[in-house]
């Protein structure tokens, strides 16, 4: 198992991050980390807990109060048919919650079909699982979906599971409900198992988002993962979830807990306990915040290096995929074989501007970049402007 671990890939966002620490004043727009605050209702729920001497082991799975609540947030939000609190297990974040899920599915050489681009945990955890992950891209032109053909194409027999993300980080596309009918019609006729990664459910700009489990006959096979990492503004505290009706994959799910963690922190727990019997008015707050953002970048972009990316914006997620202009890059002479690497690296050393390689998510993704735009205002119009002095201060292409 030791040796196992060196064929799993450490993510280039960690390179990244390192390079990052070497930069002064930097605009990090390289981790998918909110500005915003974590709401008023899971604050005070940690320090009450805090004053309760709340700080003792809890059952692995989680508090009970906690499964309720969240089981019900999952039946109500998200349509998924749960009969039982007993079916929910709480973890450290979304991560580990992918990481015990596809622990609990996966034997050795089992393939898990991955959209490309994909966030790298995901491939990284399903070679950890000893898994193999089979990327089948998603399209800039459908708005970054899969067609839903190539993706039925791409199964074998040792296909065990779809992996899904919608809205996906990096590129922001939302599976259509037809496109998730489509997928459940596959999973049922070739009895695969689906990990429906929801991360995003809250970021949603245009569309609307479906939970797979919630389609008929669909979650006794799905494995939905949330976190609130992402839909409270608490990525450091450390709060994920998932829904297993299956009781032996969600026995051995609750080993990989145990045995990772014993129990997600109780502070966490008492605070995201706070979280949801609270007003959910920040979720929306943050999502329309996030919209502006988002066309702040992208309007920025279009005049701080219009010759340089294009892409539209994302109908869901936080971040910008902007697709390189290669000539540019040719012209310009930037070194390196990944045209991605060179134009990250770019932006870090000229504009001290974080962002991330296209072909970390994925080989059919190089030529692409990914910045986050969940960001301050400030920080986003700091990037930008800096961003519009490098590319003006650069040589204009085809000017030799
Ligand atoms: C697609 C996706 N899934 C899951 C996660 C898990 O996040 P966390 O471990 O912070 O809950 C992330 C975080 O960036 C993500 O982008």
């Amino acid at each position: 198992m030791g040796i196992h671990f060196d064929s799993v890939p450490l993510s280039a966002i960690v390179k990244i991050r390192d390079m990052m620490y070497t930069v002064k004043d930097p605009f990090r727009l390289d981790q998918g980390d909110v500005s915003f605050d974590a709401p008023e209702t899971f604050k005070q729920a940690v320090r009450s807990a805090l004053d309760a001497n709340h700080t003792h082991y809890l059952p692995t799975a989680g508090l009970p109060r906690l499964r309720q609540l969240l089981m019900e947030k999952m039946q109500k939000k998200n349509g998924i048919p749960i009969e039982s609190a007993d079916d929910v297990q709480v973890t450290n974040g979304g991560t580990h919650a992918i990481y015990a899920a596809m622990h609990a599915v996966l034997e050795p050489g089992d393939e898990v079909i991955v959209p490309d681009p994909e966030w790298p945990p995901t491939m990284a955890i399903v070679i950890a699982a000893r898994g193999v992950p089979v990327s089948v891209p998603l399209h800039e032109r459908l708005g970054w979906r899969w067609d839903i053909d190539e993706v039925e194409r791409a199964i074998t027999p040792k296909t065990r599971a779809l992996y899904i993300n919608s809205p996906n980080n990096p590129a922001g596309g939302i599976l259509t409900r037809a496109d998730l009918e489509r997928l459940a019609a596959i999973a049922r006729e070739r009895n695969l198992w689906v990990f429906s990664d929801e991360a995003y459910e809250d970021m949603v700009f245009e569309g609307e988002h479906v939970s797979i489990a919630s389609l008929p006959g669909m979650y006794e096979r799905t494995i939905p993962l949330y976190t609130f990492s992402k839909t409270y503004a608490v990525t450091g505290v450390r709060m994920g979830y998932y829904a297993v009706k299956d009781p032996v994959i969600r026995a051995r799910a609750l080993k990989v807990v145990l045995y990772t963690t014993s129990n997600v922190s109780s502070l966490t727990q008492y605070g995201a306990i706070g979280a949801l019997e609270g007003s959910q008015q920040c979720i929306e707050d943050y999502r329309v915040e996030l919209k502006q953002r988002r066309d702040l970048f992208y309007q920025g972009v279009r005049e701080a290096a219009p010759d340089v990316f294009s892409g539209n914006p994302p109908a869901g997620a936080f971040y910008a995929f902007l697709k390189i202009n290669p000539q540019w890059v040719k012209d310009a002479g930037l070194p390196g074989e990944s045209l991605s690497w060179a134009m990250a690296e770019h932006l870090i050393k000229g504009a001290r501007i974080g962002c991330v390689p296209g072909v970390d998510f994925g080989a059919a993704s190089e030529g692409y970049l990914r910045f986050c735009t969940c960001r301050s205002r400030q920080e986003l119009q700091g990037a930008l402007a800096s961003m519009k002095a490098l590319f003006a201060g650069a040589r204009a292409p085809g000017a030799h």
